[in-house]
């Protein structure tokens, strides 16, 4: 999951590749570099760290209106500056950028040493760069050169390739994301169209096995096999800008107080209060279709997983019919029956997630149909899939994930919703579903403005060596999400456990003060969840508690944090909250990096 820019026009590139870069970096932020070709000389510079540090190296000026620039997340090879992208082929004819994993790359730098040409750095990348540039040698043109390359390729690459000798950048895309964006007498290559909205809304989205020669006023494309492919051009129609942080010190604090409004923007024109039920027309699901979906698959990865399983919950007690969350890089491994009735929900919200594109194309190969439920517009997956549901939680900066989970909720709380009524779910039901959902926003503007002792449960946590969640049910997958979210941004190891489980053997790694979250809504899960709070107390934890306001249960919990009270299905919508707030108060703390985790990326490309 790296970010890929280049820029060929009448500009100096430099600038524009910089700016590119820095709206990129939420893909990657282990190293960065630039290439800009004057039309005689290409120069590279890069360096270890962020954006920020490559603008430390730059100088004042550098000529060229060509160039190509990376922000790396490693995959192959350390965190250094030689292996810091763009690579350079040993005679300096060609530079290139990749985003992907070439999966056979050993065996092709052992054919390139058996030439005499040894790789310089650890990457998987540059071996193709050298490829090339032996391709170049023995008299092929630069479309050859590449895609006399790629014909020897296994594995997934988004490329941006210079030439120095030719005013041209070719660019390459294989699994990995790769947009043209076209401008006035200037284009523009991006990861994803998140900076290309700063220049124009029209772009092309290269597909797997296109290259595409591009010059200033004009690019074409073809197949690795040479054939000629018409463009399709899109017109990004919401111009995503990259939303600004404005005042707020952090994007995850900004987009933690966004939920109330993104959940508006998600629920907004998709509930019929009347006849009590979901209205999600970009899934294009008639009603015949519901009622005869033998079960539910849905898919994801990280906190899209923990919606997807809470989808699971939610279309079971709703939908009264099977139904199963699977995690994205188990499912495509574990050759699971598709059968073409089923609905099949993917759950992503950069809609680039590696893993969950592998799941689709396997479950579309098998004759099912994939619905997408994402939030970037014009992704990967929201294009592989054609139908499904946009969440609406706007640019999503932060690379610990929190408006789009609370949305991706509600967006399958409606889904479960439409599906019920179709069967047995009664309209009495179904209004006073709707109607909590839609209640969602405003209760959680009612708990921002008494968020409780965060601050005392952070006391906690900062010091603890480990941290164990605990939740029945929803809850329980409520859980899961806190703990990810305490590992991701504060690095502290954690485990999260159905509080039923807990005492066949988790319940070991308590001893004296250790920090127990808790999860205790006022749904039907709650006097056994009581039962594992007591528990642990006995072995000398500490409990935070996350509780519906009012509840007597506060007394138990020697941290108890009340949320207001929502329907029992719906409730994940607002414990999720004070777990989010915990998480990012304790990286503060602890002095993390909270927008920028270490080791971690927005969008994982990659597999
Ligand atoms: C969530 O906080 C993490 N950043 C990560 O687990 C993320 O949810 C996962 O990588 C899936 O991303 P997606 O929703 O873009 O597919």
């Amino acid at each position: 999951m790296c970010g890929i820019f280049g820029y060929f026009g009448h500009q100096q590139a430099l600038p524009i590749l910089v700016e590119g870069l820095r709206r990129l970096e939420y893909r990657g932020y282990d190293s960065t570099g630039v290439a800009v070709d004057n039309g005689n000389s290409i120069q590279t510079y890069k360096t270890v760290g962020r954006v920020a540090d490559l603008k430390a190296v730059l100088p004042d000026e550098v000529q060229g209106t060509l160039g190509i620039a990376h922000t790396r997340w490693a995959t192959h090879g350390g965190v250094t500056e030689v292996n810091t992208h763009p690579h350079a082929s040993h005679n300096g004819a060609i530079h290139l950028v990749h985003n992907g994993i070439i999966e056979n790359f050993q065996q092709l730098r052992r054919a390139l040493a058996s030439r005499g040409i040894e790789c310089v750095s650890e990457t998987d990348s540059e071996v193709l760069v050298q490829m090339m540039a032996f391709e170049l040698e023995k008299g092929a043109t630069p479309l050859e050169s590449v895609q006399a390359t790629l014909r020897r390729l296994r594995g997934t690459w988004g490329l941006c390739i210079l030439f120095r000798d030719h005013d041209m950048m070719i660019c390459a895309r294989n699994g990995s994301p790769l947009i043209i964006g076209q401008g006035e007498g200037e284009t523009f290559v991006s990861s994803d169209p998140h900076p290309l909205t700063a220049h124009t809304q029209r772009v092309v989205y290269l597909e797997d096995g296109d290259i595409a020669v591009i010059h200033p006023e004009s690019f074409t494309i073809t197949s690795t096999k040479g054939q000629e492919i018409e463009p399709s051009i899109t017109v990004l129609e919401n111009a995503w800008g990259e939303a600004e942080l404005g005042d707020a010190p952090h994007y995850m604090y900004k987009e933690i107080y966004e939920q109330p409004d993104a959940l508006r923007q998600c629920i907004a024109g998709r509930v019929d209060r009347e006849m009590g039920t979901g209205r999600l027309g970009g899934m294009g699901l008639d009603h015949s279709t519901l009622v005869q979906a033998p079960h539910v698959r849905l898919l994801g990865c990280g906190t899209a997983a923990y919606a997807a399983e809470i989808g699971q919950t939610l279309i079971e007690k709703m939908g009264r019919i099977p139904a199963v969350s699977h995690i994205s890089s188990e499912f495509r491994n574990n050759d699971t029956v598709i059968n073409p009735k089923a609905i099949y929900l993917a759950v992503s919200q950069s809609g680039e997630t590696a893993d969950t594109i592998s799941a689709i194309k396997e479950i579309k190969l098998k004759g099912g149909k994939v619905f997408g439920v994402v939030n970037v517009v014009g992704s990967t997956i929201a294009r592989l899939c054609g139908q499904g549901v946009y969440i609406h939680s706007g640019p999503e900066q932060s690379v610990a994930s929190t408006k789009a989970f609370t949305n991706m909720v509600a967006a399958l709380a409606i889904f479960s919703t439409q599906l019920g009524r179709t069967r047995h779910l009664s309209k009495e039901d179904g209004r006073d579903l709707i109607h909590h959902l839609q209640q969602a926003p405003h209760l959680m503007e009612t708990y921002f403005e008494d968020v409780g002792p965060i601050s005392e449960a952070v006391d906690l946590l900062c010091e603890a060596s480990s941290v164990l969640f605990l939740g029945r049910g929803l809850s329980a997958t409520v859980a899961k999400e806190g703990a990810l979210k305490l590992m991701e941004l504060a690095y502290i190891p954690c485990l999260a456990y159905p509080a039923g489980e807990m005492k066949h053997g988790p319940i070991a790694l308590l001893e004296e003060g250790s920090p127990v979250v808790i999860i205790a809504p006022n749904d039907h899960l709650k006097e056994k969840t009581l039962s594992a709070l007591h528990e642990v107390k006995a072995r000398g934890a500490k409990v935070i508690l996350i509780h519906e306001k009012g509840d007597s249960i506060a007394s138990e919990g020697d941290v108890s944090i009340a949320v207001p009270s929502i329907h029992p299905w719906l409730t994940p919508l607002l414990t999720v909250v004070p777990l989010q707030l915990m998480a990012y108060e304790t990286a503060l703390r602890l002095g993390r990096d909270v927008d920028r985790p270490r080791n971690l990326a927005k969008s994982v490309t990659v597999e």
